[in-house]
């Protein structure tokens, strides 16, 4: 019996189905991606890098950073918190809303909460609960809202505030995701540090900036020289073991200072619709659209 064209055919067909999988629906799905309105500002996100930070990631990539730094937040789930973000005029139907809502609250506790919208009744909740609470805090003429926390190891390290998504990645090329995290995850390092200087030094000596760090010092991309008629401004303020003769300054080389603007435009912070940030309620009666002082600070992609 002559079974080839079947075997055939079903090969063919296996691998046109993983083929359909794997490149057909996610190109549809997202390959067609542009930059989106994100932020408070509605500014284009992601926003297309400087020339300086594009030839720092050709650094960054030359200089295998991604062997030991992803950039990749991962989230594993999300909170809900129920805020209060007016109490409006009717206290006593409040008052009574909000101690079913959260069984236990002392008066002072209640009326605390009341002048301070906007401010969180419940946090951490599932959304049942969360929506629970919510019914008893629909009071005529006060506002209670729920915000999306999301949560997951790399959030609670402080690495993004969010999960990254594919819209975090339109301008990078090639991409480096990466695996491995001997060093911490670099995709949100434009927040957490934004001085250049300290990126500098950081990468001349590790150690002098985080005790006891095992990243490798890249001193070969700064260069020691005399110390012309003046100081240059950009000359690294060594001290201690670091520093050097009298007479000579180092420098940051032109690599040096492109992998930092790079390192300074990651800041992957805005909500997204496929990954929302928590948004805090802004206060209904405010009169201006300035934003609270309260307000998550979204600052603009940095593109130093
Ligand atoms: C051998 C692994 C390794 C390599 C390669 C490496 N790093 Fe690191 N990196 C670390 C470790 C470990 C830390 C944490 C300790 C510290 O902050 O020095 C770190 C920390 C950092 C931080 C500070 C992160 C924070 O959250 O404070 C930055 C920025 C950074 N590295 C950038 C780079 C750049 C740019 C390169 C490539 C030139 C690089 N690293 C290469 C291991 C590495």
């Amino acid at each position: 019996m002559n079974q080839g064209p079947l075997i055939f055919l079903g090969a063919l067909l296996a691998l046109a189905a993983s083929w359909c999988g794997m490149v057909v629906v996610p190109n549809v799905q997202i390959g067609r991606q542009q930059q989106v309105a994100a932020g408070p500002s509605n500014s284009r996100y992601p926003a297309i890098p400087s020339g300086e930070a594009q030839r720092g990631r050709d650094v960054y990539r030359a200089q295998g950073c991604f062997y030991c730094h992803t950039t990749n937040v991962r989230q594993s789930g999300a909170k809900f918190d129920v805020v209060l973000a007016s109490a409006g005029t009717n206290k006593a139907a409040l008052a009574s809303g909000l101690r079913a809502a959260r069984p236990g609250l002392t008066p002072a506790e209640v009326s605390q909460i009341m002048e301070q919208a906007p401010k969180p009744v419940l946090q951490g909740l599932t959304r049942a609960e969360a929506e629970t609470a919510l019914k008893h805090l629909t009071v005529p003429d006060a506002k209670a809202e729920i915000i999306l926390v999301p949560t997951g190891p790399d959030i609670e390290r402080g690495w993004g505030r969010r999960m990254s998504v594919a819209q975090d990645y339109l301008f990078d090329q090639p991409l480096m995701l990466s695996k491995q995290r001997i060093g911490p995850d670099l995709t949100t390092i434009a927040a957490r540090q934004r001085d250049p200087s300290w990126h500098l030094l950081h990468l001349y000596n590790p150690q002098s900036k985080v005790n006891g760090s095992t990243m490798p010092p890249y001193r070969f991309l700064f260069e020691k020289r005399k110390i012309g008629r003046h100081p240059s401004p950009d000359a690294l303020q060594l001290t201690g073991e670091d520093a050097v003769e009298p007479g000579y300054e180092v420098v940051p080389t032109e690599r040096a200072r492109a992998l930092v603007a790079y390192l300074l435009s990651m800041d992957a912070q805005f909500g997204l619709f496929e990954a929302p940030l928590p948004v805090e309620p802004k206060r209904p009666d405010a009169t201006t659209n300035q934003p609270s002082a309260t307000a998550p600070t979204n600052a603009a992609p940095t593109n130093r």
